[in-house]
């Protein structure tokens, strides 16, 4: 995990009708919050004592407060209930600097999809884009849409002509996606059976894998352990080699061998352990990179290899 620091929270608000706002900023005597992108998410440790990740979805431009927004989720291991049920105004909460592996791409126009808290990240993007004056629309897809999070900030937003939403695919897809156009990243991010009907949706219709970018709050499933065979993990920087065997990970094998690995989800969805990748073909496994970046990158905490070996920038 990467280092904490202490934040204090200044306001918790109810956001929506089951998640809640809350609003960050410096310890005394901390200096001032690390700057952020739109996008970035920090890692949290709640008050159960399990680290969360949440996105910032504040202004990226009030370098002040950080903005999360938290969903009451009663089929959880308890770290965002915990936040819910006892976080308050004036506590001391402690999170990581941000980092961001859903980062907004250089493109003429821009496609926001949101299946509910997944509207999160998408906040300061628009915020963004809006000040920018580039191009883009959002569709917001929400069970409850008179209740969603988020929606009186949108509904007064100068950008609200830009704002489409709906209770559910079944209402339609996007119309944006109807027709494909270079120049166009399309920003996807919600509960997996959304993104992945909105992906396999938009690739049908003739989008490149390459202009959806997504980011997953939850893993999907992972390839079966039975085919899994052992490999060798080549250190380019001291030359060290180690084997990684069946049902280890190689960033177990790296720190059983006594080197530090920078962790946080463990799960493929947060970009805290991806390393450069220099030789060998990764099998990867994590949700956080697109297929070009996993040409030249790999997540040590759930990836593993297609070639006998791998070198890592490490
Ligand atoms: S620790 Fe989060 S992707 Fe590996």
């Amino acid at each position: 995990m990467s280092a904490l620091f202490p934040v204090v929270v200044r306001d918790v608000m109810p956001e929506g009708v089951d998640c809640i706002r809350l609003r960050l900023a410096a310890a005394p005597g901390q200096g001032t919050l690390p700057r952020f992108a739109p996008g970035a998410h920090v890692d949290v440790l709640t008050p159960s004592g399990l680290v969360r990740q949440y996105s910032l979805c504040g202004d990226v431009d009030d370098p002040g407060v950080y903005e999360l927004c938290i969903k009451r989720e009663a089929a959880s291991r308890g770290g965002s209930d915990s936040l819910c049920r006892m976080v308050d105004k004036g506590m001391e909460l402690h999170i990581s600097p941000p980092r961001n592996a859903f980062a907004l791409p250089v493109a003429q126009h821009y496609v926001l999809i949101a299946g509910g808290i997944g509207i999160t990240p998408l906040l300061s993007m628009m915020a963004r884009l809006q000040r920018q004056g580039a191009d883009w629309t959002l569709y917001y897809y929400t069970r409850t849409p008179d209740q969603a999070p988020f929606r009186g900030r949108l509904l007064v937003a100068p950008y609200v002509n830009r704002v489409h939403m709906a209770r559910s695919l079944k209402q339609g897809y996007p119309a944006a996606l109807a027709h494909p156009e270079a120049d166009t990243a399309i920003m996807l991010c919600g509960p997996n059976g959304f993104m992945q009907a909105v992906s396999s949706h938009a690739i049908a219709a003739g989008w490149e894998p390459e202009q959806i970018h997504t980011e997953y709050f939850c893993p999907t499933e992972a390839a079966p352990d039975d085919e899994e065979q052992a490999f060798e993990v080549i250190l380019a920087r001291s030359g060290r080699s180690l084997t990684v065997p069946p049902g280890q990970s190689i960033a177990d094998a790296l720190m059983a061998a006594g080197i530090e690995v920078n962790l946080s989800c463990e799960q493929g969805m947060c970009g805290a352990c991806v390393v450069p990748l220099l030789a060998g073909e990764g099998a990867h496994r994590d949700m956080v990179m697109t297929e070009e970046e996993q040409a030249c990158s790999i997540a040590l905490c759930c990836s593993r290899a297609r070639t006998p070996s791998l070198t890592l920038d490490l």
